[in-house]
């Protein structure tokens, strides 16, 4: 069964929301190398290419449901911040948007019976839940440092050794 034109503009959103999302990611990244923080920046590099992934799982579902991928542009990320607990709530804050996305689309889905889409749609639900809950992690663990370099260097160092999906 084709996707609507509604569920497949939507999808298209979701990909592109998905490519802003990895675009923001690495922004936060680069301003952490810079500050000196290399595993937090590893760590946001690492999110970076799983929103990638994200990315690709909506444009792959699109094509298998012989819809249309029509690529947009992405707005210019935020790029300058007042400290590292920002940039993580920036990141808490970007991931609130795609799980509204989400949530969004899930409804679209529901309204049109479009039974197809639940699966896909079930695991970004539970994707969404997972990362908001360990960016919200971080951002208590970066409160309770209170600006102690030791507590932050163990917490850089921590967030470093994030590894890969498949590593
Ligand atoms: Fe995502
Ligand atoms: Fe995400």
């Amino acid at each position: 069964m084709a996707l609507n034109p509604e569920l497949e503009a939507a999808f298209n959103d979701q990909v592109n929301l998905e490519l802003t999302s990895a675009h923001q990611y690495l922004a936060l990244s680069a301003w952490l190398e810079a500050e000196g923080l290399p595993g937090m920046a590893h760590w946001m590099k690492m999110q970076s290419g799983e929103e990638n992934d994200h990315a690709m799982k909506f444009y792959q579902f699109l094509l298998d449901r012989n819809a249309r991928v029509v690529l947009g542009s992405l707005p210019k990320p935020q790029s300058d911040f007042d400290s590292v607990t920002d940039v993580f709530r920036a990141a808490l804050a970007a991931e609130e948007t795609v799980t509204a996305a989400i949530n969004s689309i899930y409804s679209k889905a529901v309204d049109a019976s479009d039974f197809a889409s639940y699966p896909l749609l079930d695991w970004f639900v539970n994707e969404q839940v997972e990362e908001e809950a360990t960016v919200q992690q971080i951002i208590d663990d970066l409160e309770r440092t209170e600006g102690n370099g030791h507590a932050l260097l163990m917490l850089d160092r921590e967030l470093g050794t994030r590894l890969g999906e498949d590593e």
